[in-house]
Formats: structure tokens, sequence, C-alpha cells
């Protein structure tokens, strides 16, 4: 994998919209050779895959194909969860055809109700514990990041990993609202390090011989991405969830992840991402906060090898993440920034929203309601929406507020 030289911390940041170089997107309705996309088929037979085989070779990697068959195990269920206001299910889902190779552990919260219920798919960074002191949450097992404050020592969970996260998961006002909520730890399908891609899922896909994942093929986020898509495959056998009203959402790198779970995963009836910055909603050619440059040395197994070809040449990446977006097209797709955290490049957040809007009016559908950057805590909910606001980087109950308002209006149609 091709670097810059200059170490990533001697970059110098850009934080002034003065200072950003000037450059021209590209036109996700040009097609490759120049002419224009004009109708929906047009869009859907040719723009849309070659777009999509774009991001696969220069950005996340191409990932594999899905289990042949689909293998769980339901791990604990209670109709009397949360002092009798829930049902919980935990449920652990091989990963690949192999019995002994990965699973991801899902657990999921219900409402009490004999309707299939739309549900909120997201994964966490530290173990579904974390989410919620509720005991009867099994501790992870997978490798941590170590934090003694929220209760990782040794890469291991211990017993006070419970609940150090809730006020990231306001479990109650979600069920409150009618909807569910399931959720994975991310680490279960690839730990988040660099380790030349030895852990985690990858190396159940190589190739007699091959030790790491060709310059075209998954990096980290693809591999939590496809997760995510696991996670789907059994969301969809089971009859309590509407599983064609399954919003994926994420946070930060999970955010970033969520995108390209939605472009990927058309079975995701809606994508909300939270300050997914720089290889999420943000526009790399801005190269506002975090660069593209930044980004590959600080994480070198989140994208894949020839993404290091944009290190400061953002110009030449044939795509930007305005077009990430429009892979998404025509669902409902929401991107919240926060005020405070410019390293995620809010603006540029905002600006590929707008830049995806011609695909989804293309489609038939309203794009974003907003020509410019609306004010901080005033969310444009359209269909394709953007909301920042105030505080830092961070994911709050306002937040599930809206993601639910947005949900209550675009996926149950209130
Ligand atoms: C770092 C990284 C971001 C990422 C964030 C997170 O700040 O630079 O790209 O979104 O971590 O995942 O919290």
């Amino acid at each position: 994998a091709m670097s810059s030289t200059l170490p990533a911390q001697q970059e110098k940041v850009i934080y002034d919209e003065a200072e950003i170089p000037n450059f021209t997107l590209p036109d996700p309705l040009v097609a490759e050779d120049g002419t224009k996309v004009e109708s929906a088929q047009a869009w859907n037979e040719k723009q849309r895959p070659y777009l999509m085989g774009l991001f696969e070779r220069e950005v996340y990697g191409k990932a594999p194909a899905a289990p042949e068959k689909i293998s769980y195990k339901v791990i604990e269920t209670s109709d009397e969860a949360l002092d009798g206001t829930a049902r919980r299910r935990q449920v652990a889902i091989q990963l690949t055809d192999d019995p002994d190779g990965p699973v991801l552990n899902v657990l999921i919260y219900l409402p009490n109700t004999d309707k299939p219920v739309p549900t909120f798919m997201t994964l966490n960074f530290y173990g579904n514990a974390s989410i919620h002191d509720d005991p009867a949450i099994q501790l992870p097992e997978s490798w941590l990041r170590n934090n003694k404050d929220k209760g990782v020592e040794n890469h291991q969970a211990t017993e006070k990993i419970r609940g150090s996260s809730k006020g990231r998961w306001p479990v109650e006002m979600i069920l409150e609202k009618g909807y569910g909520l399931a959720t994975a730890y991310y680490g279960d399908i690839d730990p988040d390090f660099d380790d030349d891609f030895q852990n985690g899922i990858h190396p159940y896909f190589y190739a007699e011989g091959q030790t790491r994942p060709k310059p075209d093929e998954w990096g980290s986020i693809a591999a939590w991405a496809w997760g995510l898509g696991r996670a789907m495959d059994y969301l969809e056998q089971n009859p309590e969830i509407a599983s064609d009203k399954v919003v994926v959402m994420g946070h930060s790198r999970l955010g970033k992840t969520s995108l390209w779970a939605g472009a990927t995963d058309p079975r995701f009836a809606a994508v909300i991402s939270n300050n997914s910055g720089c290889g999420g909603a943000a526009l790399s050619r801005r190269r506002f906060g975090e660069s593209v440059q930044r980004i590959n040395t600080s994480f070198p197994h989140w994208f894949n090898d020839n993404f290091t070809q944009y290190n400061h040449n953002e110009d030449a990446c044939p795509v930007d993440q305005h077009e990430l977006i429009a892979l998404i097209a025509p669902r409902p797709c929401l991107v919240c920034s926060a005020e405070e955290d410019r390293w995620a490049d809010p603006h540029g957040e905002f600006l590929s929203a707008k830049y995806a809007s011609p695909v989804y009016r293309l489609l038939g559908v309203e794009g974003l309601a907003a020509e410019k950057m609306p004010a901080v805590d005033e969310p444009v909910l359209s269909r394709l929406g953007y909301v920042i606001r105030a505080g830092g980087h961070d994911v709050k109950p306002i937040d599930w507020q809206r993601y639910m308002e947005f949900a209550d209006a675009h996926v149950l149609g209130k």
C-alpha cells in the first residue's frame, strides 16, 4: 500500500472554509462515457452498478457473498424484560458456513405487541452489555479496546461494562415509540485494529495461499457492513420483526459503516449516519477536518489498499461521498452532524446530501429540502434529510428522537 511519507500528526488540518482547495465534484448523473443519465432505468441498470463498482474497487473493497445457509442459535429470550415492558432476544448468528467459525451476537429488544416491529439495527462499540444495565445481557467475549472507565481490561469485558455506554442508547424511549432495537458488537465481525487482517472475518474468505485482502477487496468497514447484512439475514427469519422496516443506524466509524451497509444491502429500508465524517457522509475533496491521508494513516485497515492512492490526491478519486448517499436512493437517508464535531466536517456532510439530491429526484422522490446549511437544531427531515445538533461527537437521546421522527415519516409513512 502506498502512503504519504509525512506523518499524519504533522499534517495541517483545515478548519477554515477559506482554506478549502478548489475542486470539482464528479456528477453522479454523468455516465462513464460522458453521457447524461436521464432515466430511473438508466440509473438502476447502468449508472448505479457502475458507481457501486467504483466504491468497491477504490474505497471500501469488495466483500464476499453471504454464506450459503443461514445458521443461528437463539441463546436467550424473555417476554418479561425491562420490568415486563419489553421482550428480549439474544441470538448468535454464524457468520460463515463453518460451525466453529466466528459468530455475531445480536441483542434485540422489542415492545410488547403482537405485530411485526419496525426496528433499528445498530452496531455498538463496547459489546451488547454496554448499552443497558439489564443483567441478563451476555458479556462480549471478543477482543475489546482497552478502556478502564468502560469496563474493559486486558481487552476483555468485566462486569463494569454493563450499561457503560447507556447514555447513547435510550432503549425505553425507543420501545415506547413502538420501535425495536437490534444491536451487535462490531468487534465480533472484525476487531478494530490493524493486524494485517489476520484476525476477524477476513481470513475465512482467503483463497488458498492468500494472506491479506487484495487492493480492491474488503477492509474493516466493508466487513462490518457485511456483518450488518448477516444480522439482516436473521432479522428476515424472525416474524416478530418488520424486516421491510429495518433502519440501519451507526455513529462515527460505524456511521461510515451504516452508509456502506445501506448502499450495498437494499434490504435496509432506511439509513442513518451520525457524525460519520471522512469516508462517511463528508465530501473527501473538501479536505476539511480529517483528510483521506490522515484517515488512511491512522486507520490503515478501514478502507481497501486502493484508497491510499487518494492520500493528498482526492481529486483523482473517481467518486466522492455524495455518490455514496446516491447509492442509497430512493430509500430514506438521514445525515446527522454535530456542531462541535468539526473533525467530521458538518458542512461537507450537508453538501453530500445536497449533491445526492438530483439522484433522488430522478428516481421520483424528494431530495434534501434545503439549499443552504440549516441552523443548529433545526432538522431538515425530508426523505433525504440533514440535521446538525449542538454539541460534540456523540449520540444523544435528542438524536434518537430525530431518528424516530424521521422513521415515523419516511419508513412508517405517518
Ligand atoms: C476518529 C476517526 C474518525 C472516526 C472516529 C470514531 O476520530 O478519525 O474517522 O469517525 O474516530 O469512530 O469515533
